[in-house]
C-alpha cells in the first residue's frame, strides 16, 4: 500500500501528539497529585448556613495531627476570608455554597474545586513550605464575582 510521504508525516505527528497529551495527564496526576474529585456528600443549600457541618467555619486541628478547614463560599466572599494552616501536614478543605456555583482555587497550588450548591466539595492537600496563597472564585457567580477572593496563610508547622 502506498502512503504519500506528507500523509505519513501527519499520521506520525498526530499519533505523537496523542501520546504527548496522554502522558502530560499521567505526569500531572503523579507529579502534582492532580485527580478528579471523588467525594460525594449532599447538603440542602437553603439550610447550609445553619447545617451543623458548617456551623463552625474555619480551621480545626484533628487529634491525628491532620487539619480540617470548613469554608462557606457565597456571593461574594469566602467565610472565613483568611485561613491559617500549618505547613507539612495534610489539610482537608470542606466547602459548600448556600446560593450559586462558585469556584475555590488556591492559586499556585493543586487545590482547586468547583463549589456546587447541594454538595460538599472536599479535597486534601499538603503545603510543603510556609507562604501566602491567594484564593479566588473561578466560576462566574454574579456582579461581584471579581471581588470574591480570600487568603491562605501557610505557617511554619508546629
Ligand atoms: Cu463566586 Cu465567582
Amino acid at each position: 500500500m502506498h502512503v504519500d510521504p506528507y500523509e505519513k508525516f501527519w499520521m506520525f505527528a498526530a499519533a505523537g501528539l496523542i501520546v504527548l497529551f496522554a502522558s502530560s495527564v499521567v505526569y500531572g496526576a503523579f507529579s502534582y497529585a492532580g485527580h478528579p474529585p471523588s467525594h460525594v456528600e449532599t447538603i440542602d443549600p437553603s439550610t447550609a448556613r445553619t447545617d451543623p457541618r458548617f456551623a463552625e467555619l474555619g480551621v480545626v486541628e484533628k487529634p491525628d495531627g491532620s487539619v480540617e478547614v470548613v469554608v462557606l463560599a457565597q456571593m461574594f466572599s469566602f467565610m472565613p476570608g483568611e485561613i491559617r494552616v500549618p505547613a507539612g501536614r495534610p489539610v482537608t478543605f470542606r466547602v459548600t455554597s448556600p446560593d450559586v456555583i462558585h469556584g475555590f482555587q488556591i492559586v499556585a497550588s493543586n487545590g482547586n474545586a468547583t463549589i456546587v450548591p447541594g454538595y460538599v466539595s472536599q479535597f486534601t492537600t499538603t503545603f510543603a513550605k510556609p507562604g501566602e496563597y491567594l484564593i479566588v472564585c473561578n466560576e462566574y457567580c454574579g456582579l461581584g464575582h471579581h471581588l470574591m477572593s480570600g487568603r491562605l496563610i501557610v505557617e511554619e508547622g508546629a
